[in-house]
Order: structure tokens, then sequence, then C-alpha cells
């Protein structure tokens, strides 16, 4: 579904990837595991189109989307939920999620009627926006900020989406909650990228990982494996 080749990408100059090739199979969970500053959120940012990569191919459900603008992405699937719980902080709960719906959906009139399906299905995986669903969304608390930000990217109906550190600052419970949820999404056939710092969760959902050190994959397999290899258990898992 998703192959960067030999990526190269940075700021102003200054390159954060130094040449990273992943590959991400359609309805597959693939782990992106690495410290912080290691380049997880740069990747994640150039993929989206949030970024141009100084060199290198990125190619997503058979097309070459090098240099397309993060909208246009967006519009063939792709989709990022950006790390650190970006919500429209003054909008409600239920206007940040029908915004998420609103590029694939023609026309202010019946688009709330038209939505109400995917609302009902956003609901259904996190029944506490449902009862904020009125609310400010900068009032909601941290882990339910998280929620909504996965529900917004979700209500654009991504083939793929890349979830970067959802679980950043998360209480055990609403992480639990987190991680039924991308399991539940994977089941239901979206392709996932998980970016996160802490392997533990990344690992026991996914089904590959690639372990990104310095702007470099250092090492890479099946997600199970790579839970028992002792560099990683010291680095990521102790
Ligand atoms: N907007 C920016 N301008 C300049 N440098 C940046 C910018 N964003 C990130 N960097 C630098 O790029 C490097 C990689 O940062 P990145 O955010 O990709 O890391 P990360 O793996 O996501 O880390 P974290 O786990 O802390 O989120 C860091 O050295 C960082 O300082
Ligand atoms: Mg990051």
């Amino acid at each position: 579904m998703l192959k960067a080749e030999n990526i190269f990408a940075g700021y102003g100059g200054s390159n954060v990837l130094k040449g990273i090739t992943i590959e991400v199979p359609e309805g597959s969970c693939v782990a992106l595991v690495g410290a912080n500053g290691a380049g997880k959120s740069t990747l994640a940012k150039t993929l989206c189109g949030l970024l141009i990569p100084e060199k290198g191919r990125i190619v997503f459900n058979g097309r070459d989307i090098t240099g397309l603008c993060a909208s246009s992405i967006s519009r063939k699937g792709l989709c990022l939920c950006p790390e650190g719980r970006r919500v429209f902080a003054p909008l409600s709960v239920e206007e940040n999620l029908l915004l998420g719906a609103f590029p694939r959906l023609p026309s202010i009139g019946p688009f709330r009627k038209k939505a109400s399906g995917d609302l009902e299905k956003i609901y259904g995986m996190f029944p506490i926006l449902m009862d904020r669903k009125s609310q400010q969304a900068g009032s909601l608390s941290g882990g339910e900020q998280q929620m909504l930000a996965i529900g917004r990217v979700l209500m654009a109906k991504p083939r793929m989406v890349i979830l970067d550190e959802p679980s950043l600052g998360l209480a055990p419970i609403v992480l639990k909650e987190v991680f039924e949820a991308i399991v539940g999404l994977r089941r239901a056939g979206t392709t996932i990228l998980l970016s996160e710092q802490f392997a533990k969760n990344a690992l026991a959902v996914s089904d590959r990982a690639y372990i990104l050190e310095n702007g470099t994959v250092v090492l890479e397999g099946p997600s199970s494996e790579l839970a028992r290899d002792p560099s990683v258990i010291e680095a990521y898992l102790g």
C-alpha cells in the first residue's frame, strides 16, 4: 500500500532522515519505533506531504506521490493523525469530527445527515465522545482529545492512517482504550503506520516494525521477533 524508498528529508537544509526505506503492506499494521528526535514525526510528515523529501520516492496505492501536497495525498486516502492531540479547541467535539469528513462530503446543507452514520461509528468506538459531543474540544482531558484526534482522522475514511505517538501522556486505562481502537481499525481493514517512542504496545499490535535511530532504520522485522530482541528490550521495552 505504501512504499518509501531512500528518503532524505529535513528542515532548512539540515538532513534529519538519511536514506529511509520502509514498506507498509495493505491491511497491515506497521510500527515505527524510536527515541526522542529519531525522526519519527519527520518521516510521518514527509509521507503525508507536509515536508517534501530532498531525495527518494514515495509510492502510495500504486501511484507516485512524491512531492504532492498534503491535501492531495489525504484525498488519495493517506491521512495523518499528528503528534500532540491537535484538535480545534473552540469548536465542539462533534464539529471537530464533522470537519474530518468535510473534504469527502459535498455541500453544507445535508452535510450533518450524510455524515451521521460515520459519526455513529466513531461514537461506538469512543463512547466518551458521544457524552461530550457538545463540549468545546479545548476543554476535554488529554486522553479525550487524543480519542477525538483519532476520531476526526477516521471521519475522512482513510485507506491508510499514520498515527504519530497516539499514546503520548495517556494514563494506562485510556491507553488501553486507544490501542483497542487501533486493533479494531486494523481488523476493519484500515492499513496503519503507528509511530511510538515506547514500543511495548506498538509491537504487540503490529505485524512488522522498523526501529529508527538518528534518521536511519537500524533494525526491522516481524514485531514478535523484535519484541524478543535483547537490544530492543534494553532500549525500548525496559
Ligand atoms: N520544525 C522543525 N525545524 C527544525 N528542526 C526540527 C523541526 N522538527 C523537528 N526537528 C528536528 O528533527 C529531529 C527529528 O525530530 P522528530 O520530531 O522527527 O523526532 P521524533 O522521533 O518524532 O521525536 P519525539 O519522540 O520526541 O516526537 C530533531 O533533531 C528535531 O530537533
Ligand atoms: Mg515525534
